[in-house]
């Protein structure tokens, strides 16, 4: 028998958070039953706006809450690996904004973590969750595209420069990569796997940071990837997956997809579409439900080992760059 409803409680109260509890609307089962952040008053005005019942002036205090059964980390990078081991270590499920951490080494010690408490824990990787991203998924799996050979994906968006503020503050994990280029190089990940050569550069900015980047994977069964991102400027916002029998077009934005189009190499077309209300962070959600109604600990379309991997590949990009957070340094 299925729950009937299933207990959130929410890390910080920035923009994702807001957006998340948009979402939320579209998942009866789904109840956000706390909300904490750093101050009271950043609290109760969330928890009003949203009809959240219990709004705490800290994150701890919703970890405390016997009430909360999944915990969804929606605070800066830079706090994901202390707010998920935090959340298993009071028993939760967790649901953590991508990136999982900021590199590597604190991805590899969340894991570590959650594989030992037996609770559920999962990336916020979205893009996977979308019904026309399954379709997708289907037809390459099924072979309709034949060999993949290349696979082209950017994010680039421009917000307004400010060195405090979480994309362009170190501190906090700052740069294009870790905020938007994951969407490209975990795209490449799914479709093409784990390349044997990466070659890449970035426009490293005032604070430290990578404001532009743009990479090539390569990979031994003979395919590339060509991938950028940006925080300075906009980009297309556009993925192509390129194969031997066809190609996929995901246009703008193709990391929230409710269209596709499909052009066989005997010049036929398919147009793939799939509409949704909202931002569509919905369908993560009702993912996680499902792989709690399941019993599953992971999510078999992001899995944890695939969480590492992103992780590994993306320190090797910014080591190429030479951008290592505060936290890095000896
Ligand atoms: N899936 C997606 O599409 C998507 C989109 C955007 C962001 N994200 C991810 O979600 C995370 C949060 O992004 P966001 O855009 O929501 O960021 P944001 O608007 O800056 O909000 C982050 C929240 O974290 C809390 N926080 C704790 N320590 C902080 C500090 N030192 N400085 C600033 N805030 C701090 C704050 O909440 P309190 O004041 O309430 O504690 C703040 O409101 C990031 O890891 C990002 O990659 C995902």
């Amino acid at each position: 028998m299925r729950k009937q409803t299933y207990n959130w409680g929410i890390l910080g109260t920035g923009k994702i958070a807001k957006r998340f509890m948009q979402a939320v609307f579209y998942v009866p089962e789904a109840r956000v039953v706390a909300v904490g952040s750093r101050a009271q008053h950043t609290a109760d005005a969330f928890g009003s706006h949203f009809g959240i019942p219990k709004r705490y002036a800290s994150y701890q205090a919703v970890l405390e809450d016997p009430e909360v059964e999944i915990v969804y980390v929606a605070t800066p990078h830079s706090l994901h690996a202390e707010n998920t081991i935090q959340a298993l270590q009071a028993g939760k499920h967790v649901l953590c904004e991508k990136p999982f951490t900021l590199n590597a080494r604190q991805a590899e010690e969340v894991v570590a973590y959650a594989r030992q408490s037996g609770r559920f824990v999962m990336e916020g990787m979205w893009t996977r969750c979308f019904p026309l991203m399954r379709e997708v998924v289907r037809r390459v799996e099924a072979g309709e595209l034949g060999d993949l050979s290349l696979v082209q994906a950017d994010f680039g968006f421009q917000p307004p420069f400010d060195p405090t503020s979480r994309l362009f503050n170190p501190e906090l994990g700052g740069g294009a990569l870790l905020d938007v280029g994951i969407y490209p190089v975990a795209l490449a990940l799914q479709f093409l796997g784990v390349p044997h050569q990466m070659v890449s550069s970035a426009i490293v900015g005032q604070t430290g940071v990578d404001e532009v980047c743009a990479m090539i994977f390569h990979y031994s069964a003979g395919a590339l990837a060509v991938l950028s991102a940006s925080i300075r400027v906009n980009t297309p916002k556009q993925a192509v997956l390129c194969g031997t029998k066809g190609t996929i077009l995901l246009p703008a934005p193709w990391w929230k997809p409710s269209e596709a189009y499909l052009t066989r190499a005997d010049g036929s077309q398919e147009h793939l579409q799939f509409s949704y209300e909202g931002d569509g962070l919905q369908f993560e959600i009702r993912h996680v439900h499902d792989c709690l109604h399941k019993g599953l600990t992971e999510s078999p379309w992001m899995r944890l080992d695939e969480t590492l991997i992103l992780m590994r590949l993306m320190d090797a990009l910014r080591a190429q760059w030479g951008v290592a957070y505060p936290q890095e340094r000896a």
